[in-house]
């Protein structure tokens, strides 16, 4: 058998934690550090391999820790490098290996550079994509590129004196400036933020935006107006996974081998076809990317399937492993994207929540039997904290309470990413439903204690125990996650294949159909029909027949 224990993110499951929004350790409504590791157990009770911890750095959250004033330090809402480190050796302890969030592509404004740069240094100016202003009084911006939040990807600066400056280019807010990564230094520190980190025992780095680093030189005008995280339609995007990106992750690919064992890393990489994407893993690259093809994919067997096999061919064809995602602190949590008529998502910052209505029903049961599916592909999977729990997206939070930059950006016209990031319910009654404090940082709906884990723990056909029944089989079958998939024949509109010991089942068609051969039922998504028959928008787990 293949030993996997040094390339471990072939197949691991990994649980993303939103630190802000996980577990509230001190009381003040923001999660933290201490609230994490109190819930190390709870991780390591579900059954995942590792935690993904989105960016905890120091940041004034203009986006939510993306906007990094120093990626050597914790931030204190989150608490401290000590806890920080307490929390790497208790997980490591647990066997949960830990992934942190790299920011590559922009700092923030509170960032020493950039503060140097707006004190008129010049050598900090050249770390980032400042340029002089068009039109005849020099006040239009360099050329005509959005930001993904929304308005103009270009803010002026004001120098020392008070008189106006250059632009600074911002893919995203205004508070994240762009690197430029044409300059050694910006290459240069990110590699050693890496051994920072790597030092310190982290496993391994999620890179945020991570075909974006590359810009075109000649910063042309793009020509189309949307701020937009994916430009299918444009060939050679002048900053969309451009050909440049690579050899940065030849270098940190490097960095990662010198370690034993050697680290990993994910890409957070929006690009238009599988064999984009692959490029991110060709062997002297990154070690895996997220495939987003399941939060894009329409609730039917051809878009499904056709986002599994498109996935798996062309990131076999580099020996890289596929991920799974079905949802993230981005996008509409897939427990309400599944009870809409249009069930495909996209990243929320450019891909809003969607008007009409929920089935809430309807979309929870299609998500757990989507966690079937997911959890029985060969690959990784990536597991949003509060999925597990089937928690909806909170589409009716206060506008006072919204946070996210795209609400403002665009005018209040899209209110962006907050519903997806409300924190946990962890107990049914108690200070915000046992997250931990009197209030919390984005209101909790009523009635959120219902959905907690102390409501579900006890409940065998809970949201809960189903992710758990899923993720105690994949480890203990042989071949979940690691074998090659073949699909079976269950009649049209039904995904059934076999992976290893497993075969799932996924009826998309409009009636019950009979289960395929199997030796013994497993798990399932939903009950099945009285004559054993699988139901509509259910996935079962079944023992390969003799
Ligand atoms: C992708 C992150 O997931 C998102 O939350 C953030 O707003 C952007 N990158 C900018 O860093």
């Amino acid at each position: 058998m293949r030993d996997f224990s040094h390339d471990w993110w072939r197949h691991a499951v990994i649980y993303q934690v939103y630190i802000r929004s996980f577990a509230d350790g001190n009381g003040d409504g923001e999660g933290d550090i201490v609230g994490l590791r109190s819930r190390l157990g709870y991780l390591h009770e579900l059954g995942v391999d590792a935690l993904w911890i989105n960016p905890w750095y120091p940041s004034p959250m203009l986006d939510g820790g993306y906007d990094v004033a120093d990626y050597r330090a914790i931030n204190p809402r989150f608490g401290d490098l000590d806890q920080a480190q307490a929390l790497i050796d208790e997980a490591h302890a647990l066997g949960l290996r830990v992934i942190l969030d790299m920011v590559p592509n922009h700092t923030s404004w509170d960032h020493r550079w950039f503060r140097a740069a707006l004190a008129g240094d010049q050598q900090a100016r050249a770390r980032y994509l400042m340029r002089p202003g068009t039109g005849d009084h020099g006040d239009q911006p360099p050329n005509d590129w959005r930001s993904v939040f929304g308005g103009s990807a270009w803010t002026r600066l004001t120098e020392p004196d008070g008189s106006p400056g250059p632009f600074y280019l911002h893919l995203f807010d205004a508070s994240q400036p762009d690197l430029d990564w044409t300059n050694p230094e910006v290459h240069e520190e990110f590699i050693s933020v890496l051994r920072y980190w790597f030092d310190r025992g982290v496993d391994g780095f999620r890179i945020d935006v991570a075909h974006g680093m590359a810009k075109d030189a000649a910063l042309p005008n793009l020509g189309y107006q949307p701020g937009m995280l994916e430009a299918p339609e444009v060939e050679d995007h002048p900053f969309w996974d451009r050909d440049d990106v690579h050899q940065i992750y030849r270098d940190w690919r490097r960095v990662a081998d010198s370690y034993d064992p050697p680290r990993m890393f994910v890409a957070e990489a929006w690009v238009d076809t599988a064999e984009r994407m692959a490029n991110y893993v060709r062997p002297d690259e990154l070690h895996t990317t997220f495939n987003f093809d399941f939060v894009r994919a329409h609730w039917n067997a051809p878009s499904l399937r056709g986002a599994i096999d498109r996935s798996l061919g062309a990131l076999s064809a580099v020996d890289a492993p596929t991920t799974w995602v079905l949802s993230n602190h981005d996008v509409e949590r897939q427990a309400t994207r599944l009870g809409r008529a249009d069930t495909s998502g996209g990243s929320g910052a450019d891909a809003p929540v969607k008007p009409g209505s929920v089935d809430a029903e309807l979309g929870l049961q299609r998500a757990r039997a989507a966690a079937l599916l997911m959890l029985a592909l060969p690959g990784s999977a990536y597991l949003y904290q509060g999925e597990e729990l089937g928690l909806p997206e909170v589409l009716d939070l206060p506008e006072e309470a919204l946070q996210d930059p795209t609400w403002e950006r665009s005018g209040h016209t899209i209110r962006g990413r907050d519903g997806c990031r409300v924190p946990l319910p962890w107990t049914v009654a108690g200070r915000s439903a046992g997250f931990g404090a009197d209030g919390s940082w984005l209101p909790q709906p009523a009635g959120w204690g219902k959905l907690s884990v102390e409501a579900q723990e006890d409940d065998p056909s809970s949201t809960l125990n189903l992710y758990r029944a899923a993720l105690r089989l994949r480890r203990n079958l042989d071949g979940v996650g690691t074998a090659e998939l073949t699909w079976l024949d269950a009649g049209a509109d039904v995904l059934a294949f076999r992976s290893g010991d497993l075969i799932c089942a996924l009826n998309l068609t409009d009636a019950p159909v009979p289960l395929p051969e199997h030796s013994e039922v497993l798990l399932t998504s939903g009950d099945l029909g009285p004559d054993g028959s699988l139901p509509v928008d259910t996935a079962v787990w079944l023992a390969v027949g003799c």
